[in-house]
């Protein structure tokens, strides 16, 4: 059987990581790996195939940057030759990018088999281009691998079950996996910040809080007046956003620094007081790394991290400092988000529905 996997932004590659390993455990399975291009900073994408052990991309779109149309578009023409050529007997898309859209549409006019990884996870909210790239996927997919029973639901109600397989979360693997490797691990974090001290690790990248110069602002005014120290591992796009509007990004409680491997990013997570954040993946590391969590956002999809308090969301910077000062929930954490098998789940899969 022969798995092709399309992959471009950064989350991709960790959750490429737990399925390149599950592939590479099955003799019978070959595994294509197909980068679109639309992450291409060492730091957003080099970096994890060479930490995370992934095998080199076979094939590379050279999409890049561009507007939602252009970005989408550039992969969706250039990959009919990969498909011609390869004749994969599955597609194989990750979670809610640009990438993620075009590998699924390309595939599906050419009669590939497609299976959404991360299927039904809804923010319900449309002004997010993830939400339109998810729901479009799930309707055209295949084959649905829910992470989680809430993602399942969603797929129900909008008539997908019968497509439909809960196979955990494969961010779980690899989050679990690395977490046991990085437990004396020295931390990687921006000039300023004492490891030794209590700190918040913050991330910020969704168009909603970097696209607008006012609710950028209000978010970096947020937390320059936080009352921890902020670790700012900032993101190309919030980078290029303040530089537009203007906006510095550090100074008051802020320290910037650029954007972590993952071991590095799950050692600095695991040891610091909080973190704040407006990535769906971060959110569900902190918890699972058992940190409390504030989500510049007015929803999450990872509705389990809300429970008890461990994530809350903080949809008016303003309240940035509550969330911050919130007490450290006592609950405990149930595994909502799988065992840490799930990318065999994935595999396994694909292969009993290979024909
Ligand atoms: C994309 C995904 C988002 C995911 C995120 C993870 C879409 C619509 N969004 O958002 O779901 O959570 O990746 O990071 O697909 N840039 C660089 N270097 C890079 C990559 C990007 O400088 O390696 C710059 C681009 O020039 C652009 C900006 O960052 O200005 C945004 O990149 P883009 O790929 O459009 O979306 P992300 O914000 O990263």
């Amino acid at each position: 059987m022969k798995i092709l996997s399309v992959v471009g932004a950064r989350p991709q590659f960790v959750k490429l990581a737990a399925v390149a390993d599950a592939a590479a455990q099955r003799d019978d399975v070959q595994h294509v790996i197909v980068h679109t291009g639309q992450h291409y900073d060492a730091a957003m994408s080099d970096v994890f195939f060479a930490d995370l052990r992934i095998p080199a991309p076979d094939v590379n779109l050279g999409a890049g940057s561009g507007s939602h149309g252009r970005q989408t578009g550039a992969m969706l023409s250039a990959m009919d030759e990969v498909l011609e050529e390869q004749q994969p007997d599955w597609v194989l898309v990750y979670g809610d990018t640009n990438s993620t859209l075009a590998g699924t549409l390309a595939a599906v006019k050419m009669h590939v088999r497609v299976a959404h990884l991360e299927a039904g996870l809804r923010s319900f909210n449309r002004r997010m281009p993830e939400e339109h790239n998810r729901v479009l996927t799930d309707h055209a997919a295949d084959l649905l691998l829910a992470p989680t029973e809430v993602a399942r639901e969603h797929l129900e109600g909008e008539g997908l079950g019968s497509r439909t397989l809960v196979v955990g979360d494969v961010m779980t693997d690899v989050c679990l996996r690395v977490t046991a490797s990085v437990a004396d691990q020295p931390l990687h974090l921006p000039t300023g910040i004492d490891p030794a001290g209590d700190f918040a690790v913050a991330t910020i990248h969704r168009a909603d809080n970097t696209d607008d110069p006012e609710r950028l602002a209000a978010v970096l005014g947020a937390l320059r007046a936080s009352p921890l120290p902020i670790a700012l591992l900032a993101h190309p796009r919030l980078v290029a956003k303040a530089r537009e509007a203007g906006l510095a990004l550090g100074g008051g409680s802020v320290h910037v620094g650029d954007p972590l491997a993952y071991a590095d990013l799950v050692a600095a997570v695991s040891r610091a007081r909080a973190v704040v954040t407006d990535s769906g993946g971060l959110q569900k590391e902190a918890y699972l790394l058992g940190t409390p969590c504030a989500t510049v956002r007015t929803e999450t999809e990872w509705v389990e991290t809300l429970e008890d308090g461990w994530n809350q969301l903080v949809p008016d910077p303003a309240g940035l400092a509550r969330a911050l000062e919130r007490p450290r929930p006592t609950a405990e954490r149930p595994d909502h988000y799988g065992d840490g098998h799930a990318a065999e789940r994935v595999v396994d899969a694909l292969r009993e529905r290979t024909r």
